[in-house]
């Protein structure tokens, strides 16, 4: 089937790399108009001339309100509307139980928590005159079970899993459904320090911490293969899709079957 998304308008945020970027591609082939944001001006360039001209970059830091906000209001004003709002930019937290000061303890929550809070916000005020709307959260298995990922990380998660179903039951009568995702051990730069890391090394050394990520994945998940970012963007789209109409207030957990191990696999 194609087309899945045709003549939908999508705000993709950390759409320059990993999950976000395979995300604005499947929905760009999938005939939606997709605006991506992240901070590498540079890696977003580059998709933008990947993808075509359906998709349109620019930069954001999601840890400051503005500039989510204007996010929404460029795909209104190049697109005319909005569709679907996946607030899935992220990366790793500050701080542990012992070390967590209050500046990390912000930064965390502002880049984890707040990023889906006013992403949420900002879509619904333009989705509710429209009556309709899809929200995406990208959550965790973090929020799940413990183990899976840092302190605040998976305490931010939660968070993320919680308030989309608080924000799906007062959306739900205007029309907007609210949605989180649930990731499990996915391959990309967030296991080496997230895309600001990942950007000041060259691809060659990219390219060896991926294959040495993947098979260690592998190794800890039932499936016998780590999760790659396209299988988080074919969970978006079937949420973004009409397939998904009737979905709302649900964690999709994609993972390979690793929240059901009871125990690490050697
Ligand atoms: N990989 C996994 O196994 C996994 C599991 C559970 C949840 N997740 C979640 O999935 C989401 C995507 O992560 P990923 O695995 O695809 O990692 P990634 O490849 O490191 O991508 C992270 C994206 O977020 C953007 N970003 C980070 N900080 C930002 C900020 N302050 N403002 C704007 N954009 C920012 C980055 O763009 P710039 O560098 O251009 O700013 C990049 O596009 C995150 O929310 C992560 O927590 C991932």
């Amino acid at each position: 089937m194609s087309g899945r998304l045709q003549g939908k308008v999508a705000v993709i945020t950390g759409g320059t790399s990993g999950i976000g970027a395979a995300t604005a591609e499947v929905f760009a082939q999938e005939g939606a108009k997709v605006v991506i944001a992240g901070r590498s001006e540079e890696k977003g360039a580059a998709l933008v001339k990947r993808l075509g001209e359906n998709v349109i970059y620019q930069r954001a830091d999601v840890t400051r309100e503005e500039d989510i906000k204007a996010l929404i209001d460029l795909a209104v004003n190049r697109f005319g509307k909005l569709d679907c709002m996946f607030n899935n930019a992220g990366g790793p937290d500050r701080g542990t139980l012992d070390t967590v000061s209050m500046d990390d303890f912000v930064y965390s929550m502002q880049l984890l928590l707040g990023s889906a809070v006013f992403g949420i916000k900002h879509a619904a005020a333009v989705m509710k005159p429209q009556g309709s709307g899809c929200i995406i959260n990208n959550a965790s298995i973090a929020a799940i079970r413990t183990g899976q990922g840092g302190y605040l990380y998976s305490a931010a998660k939660a968070g993320v899993t919680h308030i989309t179903k608080v924000a799906g039951v007062q959306l739900g009568p205007f029309g907007i459904r609210v949605n989180s995702i649930a990731p499990g051990a996915i391959a990309t730069p967030i296991f080496w320090g997230g895309s600001q890391v990942a950007n000041t090394l060259d691809d060659a050394a990219n390219q060896r911490k991926m294959e040495k990520l993947m098979r260690s994945l592998a190794n800890a998940t039932p499936l016998p293969r780590a999760g790659l970012d396209k299988d988080i963007a074919y969970a978006a789209l079937f949420l973004a899709s009409d397939e998904g109409s009737f979905i709302n207030c649900h964690d999709l957990v994609v993972d390979g079957g690793r929240t059901s191990l009871f125990y690490e696999k050697k």
